[in-house]
């Protein structure tokens, strides 16, 4: 019995380890001296911390402690080893404690699971996940290149032609005009795409929020103008002036402002806000449009998520949004009723974006 009790611990898919009260090892199986690499001879009778790199040594030696103390252990304790050629090993460890014929503590049973195979797998997915949005990236920008380009080739075609045998006449204005067209919605297209992939060109400075929106406002003037809109600003007078990097705030106000007229074709009121709270300043942009339906919530920020007819809308405007917000470390959210209309609110930290914060402190 004690044999086959033996060959099942050695062979159990697991790293079996058992310590005595003072981290001395006992016990070191088959499956532990593959993983890591070292034999038997070289572990047992050592300290089991030579194994722990030092920023995971405090993790084991309390967690040993609580045992020893009698509290219960940990569900699973996630701590590296390192392995015979010094890389570290990930493994997630249960402990036990083995008490002798007196309740006294007598040894530390670990029992653990290499955990690096698991993470590699997870890098892999994420690595794939990325390709995948990757890949609908390029399809969406595939998508809104062709259509402008089969407009301007075509209309281009038709005006060499109509030079070549002479016979161009000023009713083929318009064609050129379709031409300058295809080539403005190439233009904003680029411009959209830069914004999206990067939005961080430039360096965080003190920024007044609602210099920013005055400013934003005056940009979609002629916007709000043609939808016939009537817009409200309720800037908080105490706002405190916050890190951030201008263009982008400016772009953030223009894109969720635009889309809020876009879905007041009617008429309406847009109410564009801005108040303090706590160590983060709310900035909000509501409508009275046509809302959000809630299954297009979850899509809204995906790059080319769009519902408006081709030609109208990229569906790039939230998604530059988003990846400003996220820049600035703050957080949006969305309220939206049917028919009653949507507002946009986003969280910003007084702080600034995160990798410029040092520079700041
Ligand atoms: N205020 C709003 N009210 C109702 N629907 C909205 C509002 N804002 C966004 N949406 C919806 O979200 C979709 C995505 O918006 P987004 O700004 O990303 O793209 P877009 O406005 O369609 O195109 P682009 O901004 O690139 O010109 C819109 O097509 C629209 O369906
Ligand atoms: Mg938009």
């Amino acid at each position: 019995l004690k044999e086959y009790m033996e060959s099942i611990l050695e062979h159990a898919n697991a790293l079996i380890m058992v310590t005595d009260t003072n981290r001395q090892v006992l016990v070191y199986n088959e499956t532990a001296a593959r993983v890591l690499g070292f034999g038997k001879q070289e572990v047992l009778g050592q300290d089991l911390i030579r194994l722990v790199p030092p920023e995971d040594r405090d993790l084991l030696t309390t967690e040993i402690s609580r045992l020893i103390e009698g509290k219960p252990s940990e569900a699973g304790m996630e701590i590296h080893l390192r392995n015979r050629e010094g890389q570290l090993v990930q493994i997630v460890f249960h402990l036990a404690l083995l008490k002798d014929h007196r309740g006294d503590a007598d040894s530390i049973i670990l029992v653990g699971q290499d955990l690096t195979p698991l993470r590699r797998l997870e890098r892999q997915i994420i690595e794939a996940e990325k390709m995948a949005s990757l890949g609908k990236l390029a399809a969406g920008i595939v998508h809104e290149l062709n259509n402008p380009l089969t407009s301007i080739s075509v209309y281009a075609e038709y005006v060499l032609k109509k030079l070549e045998s002479g016979s161009l006449d000023s009713k083929d204005i318009e064609k050129v005009r379709k031409i300058l067209e295809g080539a403005n919605r190439i233009q904003k297209l680029t411009r959209d795409l830069v914004s999206y992939s990067r939005p961080a060109e430039e360096e965080p400075e003190l920024t007044d929020l609602n210099e920013v929106v005055r400013q934003g406002i005056s940009f979609c003037e002629h916007t709000i103008r043609k939808y016939d809109i009537v817009t409200n600003l309720e800037l908080a007078s105490d706002l405190p002036p916050l890190l951030a990097i201008r263009n982008q705030l400016l772009q953030v106000v223009i894109n969720l402002v635009t889309n809020s007229c876009q879905a007041m074709e009617g008429g309406g009121e847009l109410t564009v806000s801005t108040e303090r709270r706590n160590d983060h300043v709310l900035l909000q942009v509501a409508d009275t449009g046509v809302g959000i339906p809630d299954s297009h919530l979850n899509k809204l920020f995906e790059p080319f998520f769009t519902t408006k007819k081709s030609g109208q809308g990229t569906g790039l405007g939230l998604s530059i949004v988003a990846r400003i917000v996220e820049h600035h470390r703050g957080r949006i959210e969305v309220e939206s009723s049917s028919g009653e209309g949507t507002a946009f609110s986003i969280m910003l930290p007084l702080g600034g974006p995160g990798n410029h914060e040092k520079k700041y402190a």
